[in-house]
């Protein structure tokens, strides 16, 4: 490792796990305690999803999804999503989305676009991604990594909840139906399948808050950190 720069670098945190396992909720707020950028790497197929819906494609490898690939610019400004410069964030939290994202990002031709968007964002150190493949293939060296999980029926009414946060009633069994169906194609897709890295510390969030979550995650980057930066000049 060379000493200066590499030494003075703030870690990067990868937080991966299936949908509803709390990703989005404590990523948010881990990124926030430690004054890092969060990546909200699945916002960024989602978008992608969003834009392929609206030019009217299938979810399939075909000349006319690569070329509206080449031509689709997706980019994080903050909280908000934009793609070709629109700002999407809102309208690609549908079912609707959700589904085509999942079935879109089996495809390798939407993965090679979207992956090293996510390491350029993540190479400068101080950031926490969160997605499905961000431990194992977007930052497989980064210094921190997690994975976390919870019961499918947790996972479901988590959902419900989020929907009903924004006006949108789910039925339990629907929510519960989705996301066993997207757990089973995200992670027995061929490429980049949701699964934890093996140096991941895997947190069941069945039963823990998300104050508990995030002051055991702090804690570790915490820790990782003093050993990433630095040593403190002596006088
Ligand atoms: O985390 P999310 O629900 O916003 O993710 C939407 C979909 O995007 C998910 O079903 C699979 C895909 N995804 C992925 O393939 N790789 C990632 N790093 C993040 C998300």
């Amino acid at each position: 490792m060379r000493a200066g720069a590499a030494a003075a670098r703030e870690p990067v945190v990868t937080i991966d796990g299936p949908a509803g396992a709390g990703k989005g909720t404590v990523a948010r707020r881990l990124a926030g305690r430690l004054g890092y950028r969060l990546l909200d790497t699945g916002a960024m197929y989602r978008a992608l999803a969003w834009s392929v819906a609206r030019a009217g494609l299938p979810a399939a490898d075909t000349p006319a999804l690569r070329a509206h690939l080449a031509g689709a610019d997706v980019g994080l400004e903050g909280d908000r999503v934009l793609v070709d410069g629109r700002d999407v964030t809102d309208e690609i939290r549908t079912p609707e989305i959700a589904a085509l994202t999942s079935r879109l990002s089996t495809l390798g031709v939407v993965r090679d676009k979207v992956t090293p968007l996510q390491r350029a964002l993540a190479a400068p150190g101080g950031v926490v991604l969160e997605g499905r493949d961000t431990g194992t293939v977007v930052c497989p060296e980064a210094e921190v990594k997690f994975f976390l999980d919870a019961a499918l029926d947790v996972r479901a009414r988590r959902r419900q909840a989020e929907f009903r946060a924004r006006g949108v009633e789910v039925d339990f069994e629907v929510a519960r139906s989705e996301i066993a169906a997207r757990d089973v194609q995200d992670s027995t897709r061929a490429l980049a399948p949701l699964r934890k890295a093996d140096d991941a510390i895997v947190i069941d969030t069945t039963a823990l808050s998300v104050e508990q979550v995030v002051a055991r995650m702090q804690e570790t980057v915490e820790r990782r950190r003093g050993s990433c930066r630095e040593p403190a000049k002596r006088p």
